[in-house]
């Protein structure tokens, strides 16, 4: 794969492929594809192509979603995933797109939209989410009213989980419950599918599998849960260059704010990537969270309080403006500086000179795996790859920019690969552990990847 990009992410479709055969094989239904928020930033047309043979239905989220991917050429049926709002009717009609349905004035104008052949609807049923769907104990009557309309067909019906990546299963075990007291066989078609199950309980709740599992984040190759029942293969790399290497002299800032001060004399690479790419400012090292007001000028070093440890509690918001600091996660001050200046909060003490450099000083993260509880901590700043080996990011990430520490002895120049997402030599960064570092969860970081991002796949050809 050769690229000219700045930045730019390699997308292997046959382990996207190999990850959906993968999981037909485990679970023995059909399978349909989530491929929304275009395949989770992975691209859904060259994703739906890669899985033309092994997808027995695709499923997006919105109807435009569905649209591209029809004018793409794909044939398969496509759900649309979240109840469309009525006036797209007559769009669904015309391209053929299947809609979840949970109410009766998208059935009504269905049917004035329908001139010919009947259009199947998966009737969508709350059973717990609580964000869509007919409630379950209304399903039963819905269902019949929706019968009366001769146009429409039941083709589906399903419910969705909000808790089956979770290790306590119990609320999942609800919601199934709930979901089967409304499948009653003579209320439904016999050509009616029954789908419940995302990743999560595709891997790991057999008895929510149905007639069929609708997986999007495994495909991927990336995990919803600790349980790893089946092996999965991460299909995306993200990588950027090299822009500009530099040296920094002992307590120079870097980047808006110069939130970062070298620790001694210290070589620093510029990566042509920053969050108007996706990349999460996140990131940044050290992270923007409560460390008061910046000092322009190299410490001394005793005249400042160490903060106490981030208190738990949310903080009263400030108002930031420009590139500040998040207000959301501005701890309220817990330390005061003694000398009594005007300063309230005792700023970061800026003597980064003595405390050694920044990489040691960042906590491991516990890693936390598909959409799994936000860690407590707060973002403690990111790492790439460089040469094969882990460097931290250096500063505030910028638009378009972020700035990394090398070591003396690092052999790099202008032109040279970084990885931000992927493997590098035997050095590997997975998306968990970057989720995490951010502080969200990998379907967001995935999301984020902008259009500016070139997107270059393996194999190349269009299946
Ligand atoms: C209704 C519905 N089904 C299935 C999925 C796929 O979930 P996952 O990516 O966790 O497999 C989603 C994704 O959010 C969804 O909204």
């Amino acid at each position: 794969m050769m690229t000219f990009s700045r930045t730019w992410i390699e997308v292997d479709l046959q382990a996207i492929a190999a990850n959906a055969t993968a999981i037909k094989a485990h679970t023995g239904t059909c399978l349909i594809t989530v491929i929304k928020a275009d395949a989770y930033g992975h691209g859904a047309v060259r994703v739906a192509l890669a899985l033309h043979e092994i997808a027995d239905m695709f499923a997006v989220a919105t109807v435009e979603e569905g649209i591209e991917l029809r004018k793409a050429g794909i044939h398969k049926p496509i759900l649309i995933l979240l109840s469309p709002l009525p006036e797209l009717a007559e769009a669904l009609v015309a391209h053929q797109l299947t809609p979840a349905i949970d109410n009766w004035q998208l059935a009504q104008r269905l049917v004035g939209a329908i001139s010919r052949t009947r259009l199947p609807v998966h009737v969508d049923i709350n059973t717990g989410m609580n964000r869509g769907g007919v409630h379950w104990t209304e399903a039963k009557a819905f269902l019949e009213k929706l019968k009366t309309l001769k146009q429409l067909e039941i083709g589906g019906i399903f419910t969705h989980f909000a808790t089956a990546d979770e290790v306590d299963k119990s609320y999942a075990y609800l919601q199934l419950e709930r979901f089967s007291a409304v499948l009653d066989k003579r209320a439904l078609p016999v050509t009616t599918t029954v789908h419940a199950a995302n990743s999560a309980a595709t891997l790991t709740i057999p008895e929510a599998r149905f007639d069929a599992v609708r997986p999007g984040l495994s495909l991927y190759g990336i995990y919803p849960s600790a349980e790893k029942p089946i092996p999965l293969q991460p299909a995306l790399t993200w990588k950027t260059r090299i822009g500009w290497v530099g040296w920094l002299e002992a307590g120079e800032g870097v980047s808006y704010g110069l939130t970062y001060r070298a620790p001694r004399r210290t070589r620093v690479a510029a990566l042509q990537v920053g969050y108007g790419d996706g990349y999460p400012r996140a990131l940044s090292n050290p992270p923007t969270v409560g460390r008061g007001p910046v000092i322009r000028h190299a410490p001394k070093p005793t005249t400042t309080v160490e903060p106490g440890p981030i208190p738990r509690q949310t903080p009263k918001p400030t108002t930031t403006v420009g590139r500040g600091p998040v207000p959301h996660q501005t701890p309220k001050p817990t330390t005061t500086v003694e000398t009594g200046t005007a300063t309230r909060h005792a700023p970061k003490p800026m003597s980064t000179v003595e405390r050694g450099p920044v990489p040691h000083q960042t906590p491991k993260p516990t890693t936390t795996v598909g959409r799994g509880p936000v860690p407590r901590h707060a973002p403690i700043g990111g790492e790439v790859l460089i040469a094969g080996k882990r460097r931290p990011i250096a500063g505030r990430i910028c638009m378009d920019v972020t700035v990394v520490q090398l070591e003396p002895s690092d052999n790099v120049s202008v032109g040279d690969e970084a990885v931000l997402i992927g493997k590098q030599g035997d050095a590997e960064l997975g998306i968990d552990e970057i989720a995490t570092r951010a502080g969200t969860i990998s379907y967001h970081i995935l999301t984020q990847i902008s259009n500016r991002v070139e997107r270059n796949y393996k194999p190349s050809h269009k299946s």
